[in-house]
């Protein structure tokens, strides 16, 4: 954490807009107004226990109901609804068919090269069975971690779904991650198995995901796994270990579809998920069965409102935590039709997402601020060919959106009829947080207006003290929700301190620091206004300065790096990496291009530095701390403000002007 931070977090607010919610688009919205919402919140608020307790009693299929609620008395590691047992993909998939419900469509996937799939629940289930069937023959045991490193196809939420039903946690690693980034998250995580695809299709290129794999086992690097399981998409010629190896194709179909779920305890894990963090390397975050379930069904269905022959489009993947919660988890668990689409818009498709939505009548859209600032800057006339009247509503997630970019959303794709449902919340936090309720909240363009009931989220100053409205502070949660983190795996201490006891417990009880700066307005609307440590945000994407750093060091020529974020148009925020060479060594252009590769290969091609400046020496405090706050402002052009007085050599400024 960065003792600046609070230096960044800004404290105007200008935004005046607002629009109320329209009755006629949400009659029937699951909550069906304000009065019910602050009902709703007065009863978490009043009676925490009932509250979940009833939801998760009439959300979630038991085998065995639980026996308490939540015991805190380890806090910061809850255990949510003990005693109970249950099944994700049990709730996902085997009780909709109970309730006749089989022959609905339950994915709808979309290929880059153009092809689709409609699969209905009946056939998800029966290749979800067979596919756990498949793991068990090649010795994956309830328990045994399963690493995922796929591309946008429907296998992989069948792998993640088989892999919930014999309790076998998945890992999910997104497949623009480089072979060394997969590989510390197979040995970190100890993964028993990788389910890969023999490449995927991406931006008019083909990713070579199973050499990645290779890679990342080579010379027995990864002595934990076993077996790889490859899904053949690309047909391209890749090498194949048969000791190790097995074709999807082979395996799964030869497959009994008989595969009873697991009974799984409500804390058995479900998945780990890496982030970012301000120190050391990507954490494992770790969701369990119960909790993590309950919150995907219940943020999903208060939120979208998707009604029985709706289709419904999150535009994420699913290596991030937006795909395991609102393409696979959310919808499914709640039997609605997701929509799941390998390509991504460029400039040879520009009007790709908008062709998806009218070809398939899309209602509920899920996407990102950053996508839709790059279709504001392509223009209007590419939405304008399209008929784009089947949508009611707009979501966004991922970082914080400009007042302009949401405007145009609402006015543009939404024909000024669809809310715009602006969600807050975190791969630690497992659902949505803070959100507009569709028919429920009124909206401010920039505002992701109130927090959902159950949770109590507050801004407030060092010391945990709420501030006053309209003040900037930190973002946090007061109370624990079912679908929190419930560890780093393998680093509970981590867990424990970064989140929970980075401020001061408020009358001995813990509070959870989320890494965000916020305010809030005169109405307690919530206004994100970004990361406080350092961590960057590059299209949605979550780095460690840290992470891009080692990688940086990691080159042979590299002495010393120092990375910032700088605010970007278009992606939020850009990569700029200050480097020192090792004495006698020269930054030139070609060395330019080596690093940001270099950077490519440790991590992915997300991480790779926009910039790289050369400098004989970084701006350190006397104790020898890399003052960032004056990198940041270098890399923007913008002057040096505040203090340097505790700058150790002061010709370093001079030198980084230049
Ligand atoms: C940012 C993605 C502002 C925030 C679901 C958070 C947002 C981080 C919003 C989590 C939003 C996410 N407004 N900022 N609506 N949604 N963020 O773990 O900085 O990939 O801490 O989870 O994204 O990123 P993560």
């Amino acid at each position: 954490m960065n003792s600046e931070s609070s230096e960044t977090i800004e404290t105007v607010l200008q935004e005046e807009r607002i629009f109320h919610p329209s009755e006629s688009n949400f009659k029937n919205s699951s909550i069906s107004g304000f009065d019910e919402y602050q009902k709703m919140v007065d009863k978490a608020n009043s009676d925490p226990e009932i509250f979940w307790k009833d939801n998760a009693l009439n959300e979630l299929h038991w085998f065995k109901p639980f026996n308490s609620v939540l015991d805190w008395s380890n806090a910061p590691f809850a255990k949510w609804f003990e005693g109970g047992k249950t099944n994700v993909s049990y709730n996902c998939l085997d009780r909709h068919i109970e309730q006749g419900k089989g022959g609905k469509i339950a994915i709808i996937w979309e290929g880059e090269p153009g092809e689709v799939r409609k699969i209905t629940y009946k056939e998800l289930f029966d290749e979800v069975c067979r596919t756990a069937n498949a793991l068990k023959q090649i010795g994956i045991q309830k328990g045994d971690l399963v690493a995922l490193y796929m591309p946008m196809i429907p296998e992989a939420a069948i792998a993640m779904l088989a892999c919930a039903r014999i309790g076998a946690p998945h890992s999910v690693v997104f497949g623009g991650f480089s072979s060394e980034a997969l590989r510390d998250r197979l040995n970190d995580g100890n993964a028993k198995a990788v389910i890969t695809a023999d490449g995927g299709f991406r931006k008019d290129k083909i990713i070579p995901l199973k050499k990645a794999v290779d890679e990342a086992l080579l010379d027995g690097s990864c002595p934990s796994v076993d077996s790889v399981l490859v899904v053949q998409r690309t047909r391209e010629n890749i090498s194949f270990n048969s000791d190790r190896d097995f074709w999807w194709h082979e395996l799964v179909p030869a497959q009994s579809t008989e595969c009873p779920a697991e009974q799984m305890d409500s804390e058995d894990r479900l998945f780990v998920l890496y982030t970012s963090g301000s120190t050391g390397k990507p954490k494992g975050v770790v969701h369990t069965t119960a909790g993590y379930n309950l919150w995907a069904h219940l943020t999903f269905k208060w939120i979208f409102d998707v009604r029985d022959d709706d289709v419904y489009w999150c535009t994420a993947d699913v290596g991030w935590i937006t795909g395991h919660s609102y393409i696979v988890y959310g919808p499914l668990s709640n039997c609605s039709t997701s929509l799941m689409y390998e390509g991504v818009p460029r400039p040879s498709n520009p009007g790709a997402f908008w062709d998806v939505i009218q070809r398939h009548q899309v209602n509920i859209f899920y996407t990102a601020p950053t996508a839709i600032r790059a279709f504001m800057k392509t223009g209007r006339n590419i939405p304008d060919k399209y008929d784009l009247s089947s949508l009611r509503l707009l979501g966004t997630v991922g970082e914080p959106i400009n007042p302009e970019a949401w405007m145009w959303y609402r006015q543009v794709i939404g024909g000024d009829k669809c809310p715009i449902i602006d969600t807050w919340w975190q791969t630690e936090t497992g659902g949505v947080m803070i959100s507009p309720l569709p028919g429920v909240t009124s909206t401010k363009p920039g505002s992701a207006t109130l927090p959902l009931p159950g949770i109590e989220a507050d801004v407030v100053d060092a010391d945990g003290n709420s501030v006053e409205p309209n003040q900037g502070g930190y973002l946090v949660i007061k109370k624990p929700w079912p679908g929190m983190m419930r560890t780093v795996h393998g680093n509970p201490n981590r867990f424990r301190e970064n989140y929970w006891e980075y401020l001061k417990p408020i009358n001995g009880n813990l509070i959870y620091f989320a890494g965000d700066g916020a305010r809030r307005d005169d109405d307690g609307y919530f206004w994100v206004m970004g990361r406080v440590d350092d961590v960057i945000n590059v299209s949605g994407h979550r780095l460690g300065t840290m992470e891009i750093e080692s990688a940086l060091v990691s080159h042979k020529l590299v002495s010393e790096a120092a990375v910032v974020g700088r605010p970007d148009e278009l992606k939020g925020e850009s990569v700029v990496a200050f480097v020192t060479l090792e004495s006698g060594k020269e930054g030139t252009s070609e060395l330019i291009i080596q690093l940001k590769n270099h950077v490519g290969k440790e991590i992915g091609a997300i991480a790779k530095p926009e910039e790289i400046r050369f400098t004989n020496s970084l701006p350190k405090t006397r104790s020898g701390k890399i003052m960032r706050r004056i990198l940041r402002s270098l890399a923007s052009g913008e002057e040096i403000k505040g203090d340097t007085s505790t700058l150790e050599d002061r010709n370093v400024l001079d030198e980084l002007r230049r």
